[in-house]
């Protein structure tokens, strides 16, 4: 498996990331079976959020870790925190919290439904609009003086929120989590369109990707595999049989699957590090792998983006 490196720092993890949002329906023995299967093909990075199944993903990965073959050094491990779901509200999403007290109550919460005693790194869920630089500083410095916490990142901020973050922080942010596929181009269409009047040359994101670029952020990609806001999976969907078509030449042409072909068209990219997968069936996170080890031409990137509905100016 290819290994990249996170942000600007010596260590490497591998271009795919297995995410465990999606866990949460697993007995521990299923997902004893997807977290060596995701090991055996070369990842060694785990994306969670203290949120994924309302805290159920992290404890089946955590007693999975235990009864697996595996050890807590075998992965990198990442998890989110900053949403707050109220429980009496049968987990609505009320609020976003980057309190110093949520944000370290959450991080013991993550530790020990994973059984683990440190996270590799922390990133920020979602953008909280009263987010305080000061405060968030300060529950970084606790965590990681605790030893709780190594790195930190965000997800979906756009550049101007991670400047403002940035000026309040001691440590370094490395990571920034988008959504990103073959059908969900949004950060790409508008580099594309520049200069034009229609509505792909509308900029949504603040030209995240090269600020990830010129700031030497990685960005994590999620949810390679949906359209939508993870409306469902496009891969052999009958709704997008164009974009099916063309992923299904490249994967014939080069001994792989759709889903190899999705994430290396993602890879191709040179803003993206890594792709967070979510499938938990061993079959498709092996074929998912495959994609790391893709390459594609410039002819063939344009090619998939143009068969999922896109056009060039
Ligand atoms: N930062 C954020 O805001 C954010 C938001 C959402 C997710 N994430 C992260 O991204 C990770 C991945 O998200 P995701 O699970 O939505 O990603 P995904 O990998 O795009 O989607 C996984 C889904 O696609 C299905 N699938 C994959 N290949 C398939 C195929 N060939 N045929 C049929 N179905 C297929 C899977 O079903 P099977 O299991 O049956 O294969 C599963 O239901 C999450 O685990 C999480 O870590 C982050």
């Amino acid at each position: 498996m290819r290994q990249i490196k996170i942000g600007n720092t010596n260590f490497s993890a591998s271009a795919i990331a297995f995410g465990i949002m999606r866990m949460n329906k697993l007995s521990v023995d299923e997902a004893v079976k997807a977290l060596e299967t995701a090991h055996d093909t070369g990842i060694n990075f785990i994306d969670s959020s203290d949120i994924y199944g309302h805290g159920k993903s992290e404890e089946i990965f955590g007693e999975a870790l235990e009864k697996s073959s595996l050890s807590r050094d075998d992965f990198y491990i990442q998890s989110k925190t900053g949403i707050f779901e109220d429980e009496s509200q049968n987990f609505k999403t009320t609020r976003y919290d980057f309190s110093k007290e949520h944000i370290i109550k959450s991080v013991d919460g993550i530790l020990s439904r994973m059984k683990i005693d440190y996270l590799d790194s922390l990133l920020l869920h979602r953008p909280d609009a009263l987010m305080d630089p000061a405060e968030i500083a300060a529950a970084f410095d606790e965590l990681q003086k605790d030893g709780k916490v190594r790195h930190f990142g965000v997800s979906n901020f756009n550049p101007m929120q991670v400047e403002l973050l940035q000026a309040g922080l001691s440590q370094k942010l490395l990571i920034n989590q988008l959504q990103l596929s073959v059908m969900h181009t949004g950060p790409i269409d508008f580099n594309i369109h520049t200069n034009m009047t229609d509505a792909r040359s509308i900029d949504h994101d603040r030209g995240v990707l090269d600020y990830s670029r010129l700031h030497n952020m990685t960005v994590q990609a999620w949810s390679p595999f949906q359209y939508g806001q993870i409306e469902g999976n496009f891969i052999g969907n009958p709704m997008f049989p164009e974009v099916n078509d063309v992923l299904q030449k490249l994967a014939d042409k080069k001994g792989v699957s759709k889903n190899a072909i999705a994430a290396a068209w993602i890879l191709r990219h040179p803003a993206i590090g890594q792709v967070i997968i979510g499938t938990m069936t061993p079959e498709h996170i092996v074929d998912s792998a495959k994609g790391a080890g893709v390459s594609l031409t410039a002819q063939e990137w344009y090619d998939i983006y143009l068969a999922a509905g896109n056009d060039l100016p």
